[in-house]
């Protein structure tokens, strides 16, 4: 029984086949010699070391790669650059402790450096994926080890970052081509030139930076530490700066990389269940990650969408036509000139990443006022902040010249990294003129001396992760298997062609994300929606046909029921059911046909559509997150009852995809949390946003972006906050609803749609709590502030200091925040 339910499961029976026949040989001696044919495996299996030849190339490397993993992904390579073009290659650890890699017996196409006077060395291949060289007499000092010399993969333990006694870097770099892991020009490490900081170079050029790290997370990805999957730490000390990572999980299994296709740093998790990597972060993901990219001075708003530029307080845009015109590179000057001698003051601008690190100064003991008072006395410091945020605040960075690649985030208020930036002092007197509040705030901190960073991380920790948990009840899994394998019909594709004419135009419902959908009719009459999936994704045949079979398993009245699938050659089709009120959007948005949804109608489509993605996020087996949850995505049937429709897409079919064809960030704009948008972290909070938006819409028959306000160009969030806030909440609403003052279910789902779009992910409520907040009566928490606006009108040149848009931010937020 134990091994027939061991059998029938593909991956299973390759872990078990693996593990017994390698019985784990994991070292060589000097007596030893490795061939081309050989493969070296890491005690608990996870890593082999062995030769290999990339994608389509016919070259020998030697390399490291995951042994349990049948894509096969390479997180380490040998000789990059000395390629062997034959089966010669012949590795061997000398008596010295050196390593070196022959080809033809004679050549060494790559070898170590041996330092120490050595006993009995061997070559280790650890469980880490590091190889090692020990000696006999010292096995815990490693005489060599890749983990120094990594490859184009961070794995779990790595370092990346500089031993500052020998100068010694350990940085990443990307392979040409995945047929070529010679060095691209991708690289990413530390960069030490005043506070140190991670840098991701193009060639020579920066490409994107973190920010300083303010003792918890470097000020430019301020949500990372809230991901689920790896936690992370930076030390520096005076022996050392380096970053480092850990699962949260040790049963996930994490990779990051440095992808040249893509100019990016990648975190990817293995999913066992369709054997394929899930892309999970991916960095820099918009325009605003991208080093300076609103020119010197310039500040880019990533709560926005799209990124935004903005000049930073207390400046102006060198080149007004141009830079109205979405030409950024001149950048921001001073509005009104510095003037050393006789007074600048400083104006703070909260929650950033600082500016590029290259013309600063840093000092790690200094209190914020002493950083104020020897900026001030230097007429070339042009800013200066806290280096450590946490316990109170500490040390002292100073900027000179311009400041270069700074980001804003939306402020929380705590713990936050801000900056103080030199103006005229004029400029901040017509501020308080203009009764508004004093920017600059004595925030005297008590300064604490000798701080040595600690970090910790908390390695071991066997928290589950919250999306990726399943139920793992063996019988259970047995008798859905073969249920539900059942009713998963494989169709010729004479078939799906002659029930839709040949995919003929007339038949066309519309385009999604991931191709074209058609509505056919099958010769027993049946109606079918057919989406053709666009070429790209590349999938395998078996790859395809385990993640539909996944999907089909999902069942729920309020989600899109998949029929069948079909294969054949490059061609990959999905079969629905087909639903005659085709979507919610043809409706809310539609002159004639929105009345069509009573209020009734609406809070049953709202209920419904809450159901369904209660039961992709909690109650389904695969723990869904959908992603691109809006109106086009809901279907309705013949009964106007809601169905999810591309659920599971995006984990799917060429997750790199989205409608607007961008292919960073999964979704679509306007319906994007702003945390994913920014940094690229998703969550099922990310989908309880875009079903907040949903919800808004449904209310009000209005899409989430355009303008709803005489003066103001608001979208829906920020005009439905400020209705909010102006105590009438309810004139949101599309007009025929709120007549005789309006169902109260109506302005309940107003409070409930913003709880789900508050800024931040762990305050909003998740699918449970929504699902119950609409059946009930209770009491709900008052909403906090939403997430993300839109850019505020471009620059206008006549406007007077202070009152222009591109100095208001950090008052708006303080006056909501005051509202409350
Ligand atoms: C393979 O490389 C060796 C040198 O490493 C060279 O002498 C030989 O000609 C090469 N053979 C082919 C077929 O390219
Ligand atoms: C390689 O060279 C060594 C000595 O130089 C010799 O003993 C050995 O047999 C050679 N091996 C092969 C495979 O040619
Ligand atoms: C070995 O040492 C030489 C000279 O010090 C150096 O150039 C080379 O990069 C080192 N090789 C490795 C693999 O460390
Ligand atoms: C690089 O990124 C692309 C697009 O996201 C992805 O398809 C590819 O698999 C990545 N390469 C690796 C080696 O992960
Ligand atoms: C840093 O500041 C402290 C306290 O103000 C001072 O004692 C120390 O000399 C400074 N270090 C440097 C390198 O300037
Ligand atoms: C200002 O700071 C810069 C950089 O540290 C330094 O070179 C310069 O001498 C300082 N000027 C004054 C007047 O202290």
């Amino acid at each position: 029984m134990e091994t027939g339910f061991c059998f029938r499961i593909a991956s299973c029976f390759l872990i078990f086949f693996s593990k017994a026949s390698t019985a784990a040989i994991d070292t060589i001696s000097p007596s030893e010699l490795f061939t081309d044919a050989m493969t070296l495996v890491s005690n608990d299996g996870t890593f082999a070391l062995g030769f290999f030849s990339p994608g389509t190339s016919k070259n020998r490397y030697l390399g490291i790669w995951y042994n349990n993993i049948p894509m096969q992904t390479v997180v380490w390579v040998a000789n990059r650059i000395n390629p062997i073009n034959d089966s010669t290659g012949l590795l061997k650890i000398e008596t010295s402790g050196r390593i070196v890699l022959l080809v033809q017996n004679t050549t060494a196409v790559w070898s170590t450096n041996s330092t120490a006077i050595v006993q009995n060395p061997v070559l280790q291949l650890l469980d880490s994926g590091n190889l090692v060289v020990k000696d006999g007499k010292d096995p815990d000092n490693y005489l060599w080890q890749s983990f120094d010399y990594p490859s184009d993969t961070l794995l779990p333990g790595m370092k990346i970052g500089i031993d500052l006694k020998t100068g010694f870097h350990r940085r990443l770099s990307a392979w040409k081509n995945w047929d070529d892991p010679t060095p691209g020009d991708l690289t990413f490490g530390i960069e030490l030139q005043g506070n140190p900081e991670a840098v991701l170079r193009k060639g020579s050029e920066k490409y994107a930076r973190s920010g300083l790290w303010n003792g918890n997370d470097f000020s430019g990805y301020q949500n990372l530490r809230r991901n689920p999957i790896f936690d992370y730490g930076f030390v520096w000390n005076e022996n050392e700066v380096y970053y480092i990572q850990f699962t949260k999980d040790n049963s996930v299994i994490l990779r990051g990389i440095l992808n040249q296709t893509e100019s990016a740093i990648q975190r990817y998790t293995w999913n066992p269940e369709t054997q394929t990597w899930k892309l999970f972060l991916s960095s820099p993901i918009d325009l605003c990650g991208r080093y300076g990219h609103c020119g010197p001075n310039g500040n880019c708003d990533s709560t926005k969408l799209p990124a935004c530029c903005q000049c930073l307080t207390g400046f102006r845009p060198k080149w007004p036509e141009r830079w109205n015109s979405a030409d950024y590179f001149g950048g921001c000057i001073h509005s009104k000139p510095l003037n050393c001698q006789s007074g600048d003051d400083f104006i703070r601008i909260r929650r950033v990443k600082t500016p590029d690190a290259t013309k600063s100064w840093v000092n790690r003991t200094m209190n914020l006022m002493e950083c104020r008072a020897k900026c001030l006395r230097n007429c070339s410091c042009t800013a200066y902040t806290n280096l450590y945020v946490t316990r109170g605040g500490s040390g002292c960075v100073m900027w000179f010249g311009d400041l270069i690649d700074i980001k804003q985030f939306q402020s929380d208020g705590r713990d936050d990294q801000d900056l103080y930036i030199r103006v005229s002092a004029s400029e901040t007197e017509l501020k308080k003129k203009a009764k508004v509040k004093p920017i600059i705030l004595a925030t005297v901190i008590a300064s604490l001396l000798g701080i040595l960073l600690v970090v910790c991380y908390n390695r071991r920790s066997r928290r589950k992760l919250k999306d990726e948990v399943e139920d793992k009840n063996p019988s259970d899994k047995e008798n859905k298997d073969e249920n539900e394998d059942m009713e998963l019909v494989v169709f010729e594709f004479s078939t799906i062609a002659q029930a839709t004419d040949s995919f003929s135009f007339r038949y066309k419902l519309g385009q999604g994300g991931f191709g074209p959908v058609y509505k056919g009719t099958l010769p027993n009459g049946q109606e079918i929606a057919v989406k053709r999936l666009s070429k790209t994704s590349g999938q395998g045949l078996n790859e395809f046909k385990n993640e539909v079979k996944l999907i089909a398993k999902l069942q729920h009245r309020n989600l899109v029921r998949l029929l069948g699938c079909c294969a054949q050659g490059d061609e990959r089709m999905l079969v629905y059911e087909y639903m005659p009120n085709r979507s919610l959007d043809s409706f809310i948005f539609d002159q004639t046909r929105r009345e069509v949804l009573t209020w009734s109608k609406r809070f049953r489509i709202i209920s419904g559509i809450a159901r369904g993605l209660l039961y992709l996020h909690q109650d389904s087996r695969l723990r869904i997150i959908h992603r691109d949850l809006k109106p086009n995505n809901v279907l309705l049937d013949s009964e106007m009852n809601p169905k999810i429709s591309d659920f599971g897409m995006a984990r799917t079919f060429g997750g790199d995809q989205t409608e607007a064809n961008t292919n960073r960030v999964v979704g679509t704009y306007g319906y994007m949390a702003p945390e994913y948008a920014s940094d690229g972290l998703f969550s099922i909070k990310s989908d309880v946003f875009s079903y907040g938006i949903l919800l808004l819409e449904v209310i009000s028959g209005r899409k989430n972006r355009g303008v709803y306000h005489a003066n103001q160009s608001e979208n829906l969030v920020e005009h439905a906050w400020r209705l909010w806030t102006e105590g009438k909440p309810s004139d949101v609403a599309e007009d025929f609803l709120v007549q005789n003052g309006g169902p109260p279910q109506l302005l309940r789902c107003i409070h409930i749609s913003l709880l789900c779009v508050q800024q931040h992910p762990e305050e909003r409520p998740d699918m449970s709590s929504v699902v119950l907040m609409l059946g009930s009566h209770n009491e709900l928490p008052s909403p906090k502030q939403p997430g993300f606006l839109f850019c505020k009108k471009p620059f206008e040149a006549d406007s007077s200091p202070g009152t222009d848009g591109t100095s208001s931010r950090n008052e708006i937020t303080s006056s909501l925040l005051e509202a409350r």
